[in-house]
């Protein structure tokens, strides 16, 4: 038999309780925390899907490693099998460890960048973006045409528009940093990236003698769904087409909380030892000697194990499947979403749920608010209260769109708390008219969203 039913390819052995709580202790939390869920505690969220980074459940096998992990300073045996781990499936020989995503962008980049060099990438991620505009250098993003709007379908919606990527790349002769392909596309809503897509880009940086990297944190989940939409895949194990991927790169940029199943972690590989060596004098500067680089002994391990186990055929099926789930509910129900979903979230447009909220007032804060107070439902808003900025006259310039972002956890929710995040959106949409937007009452010069004050409009 057949069955539509996908389950959760794991028993549960170790349970941490969920604090339910009532929708009026919601809402006195959700005041004193002036209306941004970033100031919740952990303890009154009942579904946490602000991040899927650093929030997976570790396997027994990971949890058993964590055990084994050698805290060596130099030479540790859970380095050597992180290092180990990492070359088999990049098959880069140069690896360095960092204590995220952002440690490896904050050295490659920094050594890259510099005033008059220039990044191109289908969607620098905001962290990516940070570190190369920190160094003074420009950050170009190129998405392909349809990646741009929520609505369209498109089997690779996060592919990089490689006409223009040509084009930049005559333009800015002598002057570019790398070229950066986010697998999947975080920011373009965790869209895939096709093996053809990658392999013209490549193809690309090598006619013009340039840095091809790749950011590839989500690269299993980016492998399922070439797999199960590019011609001439279907025969692949997902393994080896994240290996195709990465034999057309000369270095891959990873954060190691999402698809390697780590709470902490991350790596730099690079196949030039000029290129290692000089990272490698940035890396012992900052994060650490070059066999932990700012990693425990047992975090290692646990990345080792979790670049194995990511690619079980049983488990990124019922991560996708999932996740789609979710999505498939949330459209049918008539919540307007970015179009097809991808991976590791499900984007709401914030902006057609709540036509009757101007973007001043915050669409995506009010339906983040709205979803705590309903649910204890916490997620992100990715929209003007995130990017929006002000012009000269002190009125805001808006974000392109105004989205929210469901990110899921992995292997940390069954299907059951997923459907009620989906009932929750019948109640969303049925108070759909009568919901208010947000002013922002207090807010830091950068980075506001973490900690601004809002108060309902
Ligand atoms: N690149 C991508 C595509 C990411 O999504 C992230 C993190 C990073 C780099 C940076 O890695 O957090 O380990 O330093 N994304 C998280 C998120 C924060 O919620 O999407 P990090």
């Amino acid at each position: 038999m057949r069955h539509r039913t996908i389950i959760e390819p794991f028993r549960i052995k170790s349970v941490e309780p969920i604090r339910l709580s009532t929708e009026s202790e919601r809402t006195a939390a959700l005041q004193a925390a002036h209306y941004n869920p970033f100031l919740l505690d952990s303890d009154q969220v009942i579904i946490d899907l602000l991040t899927d980074s650093g929030t997976s459940a570790m396997s027994v096998e990971q949890w058993a490693g964590v055990m084994v992990g050698d805290e060596a300073y130099a030479g540790s045996r859970s380095w050597k099998r992180m290092e180990r781990a990492v070359h088999d499936l990049t098959g880069m020989a140069h690896v360095l460890p960092t204590h995220q995503g952002r440690a490896a962008e904050r050295i490659i980049y920094g050594h890259l960048g510099g005033a008059g060099k220039v990044f191109i990438s289908n969607t620098h991620f905001d962290t990516t973006r940070a570190n190369i505009e920190f160094s003074g250098a420009t950050a170009l993003d190129i998405p392909i045409a349809v990646g741009r709007d929520p609505k369209a379908e498109h089997p690779f919606k996060g592919n990089m528009d490689t006409v223009a990527l040509e084009q930049l790349l005559r333009e800015h002769a002598g002057h570019i940093g790398a070229v950066i392909l986010t697998v999947t596309n975080n920011t373009g809503g965790g869209q895939p990236v096709s093996l053809a897509n990658a392999a013209e880009v490549s193809r690309l940086c090598r006619a013009h003698g340039v840095l091809f990297l790749l950011d590839c944190c989500r690269i299993a989940e980016n492998a399922w769904f070439i797999k199960d939409r590019e011609a001439g895949m279907e025969a692949l194990s997902y393994r080896e087409i994240a290996q195709r991927m990465f034999a057309l790169a000369d270095g891959a940029v990873m954060s190691a909380k999402k698809d390697a199943f780590a709470n902490m972690g991350g790596f730099l590989a690079l196949r030039d030892e000029a290129l290692a060596a000089a990272c490698t004098n940035l890396l012992i500067i900052t994060e650490g000697f070059s066999t932990y680089g700012g990693l425990s002994g047992r975090d290692m391990e646990a990345i080792a194990i979790g670049l194995v186990e990511i690619f079980d055929p049983h488990y990124l099926e019922y991560r996708i499947r999932s996740t789609t789930f979710l999505g498939d509910h949330l459209h049918a129900l008539g919540v307007p979403l970015m179009r097809p979903i991808g991976g590791h979230a499900v984007y709401v447009d914030a902006k057609a749920l709540y036509p009757q909220i101007p973007v001043t007032e915050y669409p995506g804060q009010a339906l983040v608010c709205e979803l705590y107070q309903l649910a204890g439902i916490r997620c992100v808003e990715i929209g003007s209260v995130m990017f929006g900025t002000y012009g000269a006259d002190g009125a805001l310039v808006p974000a392109a769109m105004e989205l929210v972002r469901l990110a899921i956890p992995r292997r940390v929710y069954t299907q059951s708390h997923i459907e009620y995040v989906a009932e929750t959106f019948e109640e969303v949409l049925r108070r759909r008219e009568a919901t208010r937007g947000l002013r922002i009452v207090k807010e830091p010069r950068f980075l506001r969203h973490f900690s601004a004050h809002f108060a309902p409009a």
